[in-house]
Parts: structure tokens; sequence; C-alpha cells
């Protein structure tokens, strides 16, 4: 087989064969194939597209490209939660803690942010002593005793998955549909989850920008996920404002505590029970979506949610503490008001510019490598669709240093002030098949 027919195939808009997906997989992993033939192949895939056979087989090729975690000595249904990244998305924090309550095993592995979005690796480390650096050992033996743990994504994970996305990257490839499934899935699979609820946002905050789009998405990924024996659903949730109201890593774990207390966000408590009622359902633990969101209102009603997080924080070596004692956890040196600079109705906080500003204080990485400020952030205090007045606060911002001029413009330049303007309905669409 040689790469330059596969490249030459799909260019003409071709089908490729397992066999020539595997080729392509393999060699580009162990380095036979190069980088031009890769960045000409993605390209072709860009233009001509796959079908769902395709991008089925170019997963489970890049699934298997390194190592993949076996669960199986966890018993229960394992269900993985992945969202395709957001801005203040905090669900994560919540829904892990929320769901093991009930009993479902939560194993979970995670990353850190890039640019306007943020990880739940960095949020859980502004926890005092908090760490997932513990080997597969351990993590499953804290699932099989407490019933959840969160692991950072071992080093030789998807590799392939790895090359190839910093490729296309670099070569105007980020943007298709067969690629982006294949990328998300493959490391789901390869982490070894049984089940799979996928968050796909959408708007000014988002990869996909359109319904249509977070759609086509969807469908892609619940597809590959179905086809290989993985049950996979998607809620396709806005993204045109930041989730909740904080943005920066300390900030989202307050909210996230706020949350599991029943005093959160009314919009990230909607959709932590929209994706927990689904997680349920194909646990088995309930078997409607009905009676599953009423266990988990009654787990956080009874405090089991909130208990399951102090358990979770202190097993991997964290002061849960600050469960009753936010304050413990970082704090930025100044907190500067953002005010209304006239009445009327907020119309819009573009997601993806208030987390570049989020960025600029420090919460987020420019680039791979970039160390963050685990104690800065925004926190709204309006969202779309309320009324201000001139002079109300729009928004705090928590900064370690004072001179804040170029934030404060960037934000007004994106939070707009109309005359009217209807609350964005928060989850668009639910993907079954
Ligand atoms: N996230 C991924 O992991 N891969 C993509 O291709 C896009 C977003
Ligand atoms: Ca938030």
């Amino acid at each position: 087989m040689r790469m330059v027919d596969i490249i030459s195939k799909k260019r003409d808009g071709g089908e490729l064969s397992r066999e020539e997906i595997n080729f392509f997989v393999e060699g580009y992993t162990h380095g036979t194939i190069p980088d031009y033939q890769a960045s000409a192949l993605a390209m072709a895939i860009y233009f001509q597209n796959m079908n769902d056979r395709e991008t089925s087989d170019l997963t489970m090729a890049m699934a298997s490209s390194g190592e993949t975690i076996d669960l199986s000595e966890i018993s229960g249904i394992k269900v993985d939660k992945h969202s395709t990244g957001g801005v203040g998305d905090t669900t994560t924090l919540v829904l892990a803690p929320l769901v093991a309550s009930l009993g479902i095993p939560v194993a979970k592995m995670s990353g850190r942010g890039l640019g306007h979005t943020g990880g739940t690796i960095d949020k859980l480390e502004s926890i005092d002593g908090f760490h997932v650096e513990i080997i597969k050992d351990k993590f499953i033996q804290l699932v099989n005793d407490n019933g959840i743990a969160v692991m950072g994504q071992t080093g030789n994970l998807t590799p392939a998955d790895k090359k190839l996305y910093a490729l296309r990257d670099v070569t105007g490839t980020v943007e298709s549909i067969p690629l982006i499934a294949s990328s998300i899935m493959s490391k789901k699979i390869a982490a070894g989850a049984d089940a799979i609820v996928l968050d796909v946002k959408v708007g000014a905050g988002a990869f996909m920008k359109t319904d249509k789009d977070a759609e086509k998405l969807a469908h892609a990924m619940v597809r590959v996920g179905n086809s290989v024996g993985r049950n996979t659903m998607a809620v396709i949730s806005d993204m045109s404002q930041p989730l909740g109201f904080a943005i920066g890593n300390a900030l989202e774990v307050r909210e996230a505590i706020d949350t599991l207390k029943g005093e959160g966000p009314v919009d990230l408590a909607e959709l932590v029970l929209t994706l927990g009622s689904e997680m349920v359902v194909l646990a088995k633990k309930a078997g409607t979506l009905e009676e599953a969101r009423k266990k988990l209102a009654e787990s956080i009603k009874t405090g089991r949610a909130l208990e399951k997080f102090r358990t979770f924080i202190k097993n991997q070596g964290g002061d849960p503490s600050i469960v009753d004692n936010p304050g413990k956890l970082p704090r930025a040196k100044y907190k500067i008001d953002v005010p209304a600079l006239k009445d009327g109705v907020i119309s819009n906080i573009a997601a993806d510019e208030i987390g570049i500003a989020a960025m600029l204080l420090g919460a987020g990485r420019a680039t791979k490598g970039d160390s963050i400020d685990l104690s800065v952030g925004l926190v709204l205090d309006k969202k779309v669709g309320d009324r201000v007045k001139k002079g109300d606060k729009l928004l705090t911002i928590h900064s370690n240093f004072q001179d804040v001029d170029e934030i404060k413009a960037r934000i007004y330049e994106n939070i707009t002030i109309g005359s009217s303007a209807e609350k964005p309905v928060l989850i668009h669409k639910i993907i079954t098949e």
C-alpha cells in the first residue's frame, strides 16, 4: 500500500477502506508516514468528507494507536461525559460527584484548558493539595471504594490523535466533522467508557457556531459511538454567553459547590440535571429521564452529592474543608467592579471574547505550557435578558494586577446593552441517533 494512492483516492472523492485507514494511522503514529502526507490527507478529508463507516474506522484506529484503559475491574456501567468546550463550563465539577452519589461509577480522565476554554483538571487543582497524578491501579481502586476518581490524561493515550490534532491545528484542517468526531470519540473509547453523554456546545464560545453544524457533529459522534458498541447520545447546549456566573478556576470551584448545595446559577443547574438524567438512564439507575431527574434533585437536597464531593477531594489529597469554607480557595488581590454605562436590557455577552478577557487576567493559557493563575477570573452579575440601570454592576474582575483598563475595554466591547432581549434557550436539541 502507498500513502500517495490513499491521498489521491480521497482527493477524488473515493471511500477509504478500513485497511487503508489503518495503514495511515499506524504509519503516521510510528513516523513512517511524514507530516506532509498526513496534512494532504487531512485536507482531502476536509473537502471530500468521510462517511459513517470511514469515520468509525478512523476512530477505532486512533483509539487503539496507544494505551487503552481497561475499566472492567470496576463493576457497573461506566458512563463518561464529554463537553466540546465552553466558557465558564463548570458542569463536570458538579456532575461527577452528583452522579457518583447515586452509585454510578465515575472514572474520569480529564484535560487542561487551552485558549478561551477552561479545563477540569486546572479547576480542581485550585483546591489545596488536590492532584490527578495517580497511577491506574490507584485510580481503579478509588472508583471501586468510593465511586469516583479523576486522573490526568496519560501521556500514551491515542498518540495518533495527539499528532494529527497538532498537525490539523497548523494546516487549516481542524474544522472537519469526521476529523473532530473521530478525535473526540477515539479518546473517550480509549479511556474505557461503556456509555457516553456528549455536551455539544453551540454559539460564539463554541467550536460550532451554528445549530446546523452542531447537529452534524453530534450526529456523527453519536453514530460512531453506537456503531462501536458504546451507547452514545448528545445534548446540544447554548454557548452564546458563558455558562453560569463564574469564569476562572477557583471561582468555578466555588460555583460548583454552590450548585451542589442547590444554590447555583439556574442555567448551570439545568444543564447539570439534563446531562445527569441522561447519564443515570444510560447507567440503568433509572427507567425514565423524569425518575432520574428526581433522584438527582433529591441527592442535592439531602446533601449526599456535596458529601460525595468532599470524599472525592479528600481521596485525591485535597483539603475538603473548602466545601464549608470556600474563602480558603485561592483569592485574587483586587476585585474591580464593572458597571453598566447605560439603562437597557443585556442583549449579548460574547462568550469567546469574555473567555479571552479571563485568559488575559491569567485564568487560561494562550499556548500549551503557559502557567495559569488559579485565583483570577470574572464573575458575572447579569446575563442575557436581564434589565440593567446605568451604574448597576455587570460583573466583577478578580485580578492580581491593578491596571485592568485593556481588559475592561474588551469587556465593554463584548457586552451589548439594547432595548430588549429574550433569555437564550439553553437546551437546543437532544440527539440520540
Ligand atoms: N477537540 C478535540 O479533541 N479534537 C478536535 O478535533 C476538536 C476538538
Ligand atoms: Ca461558570
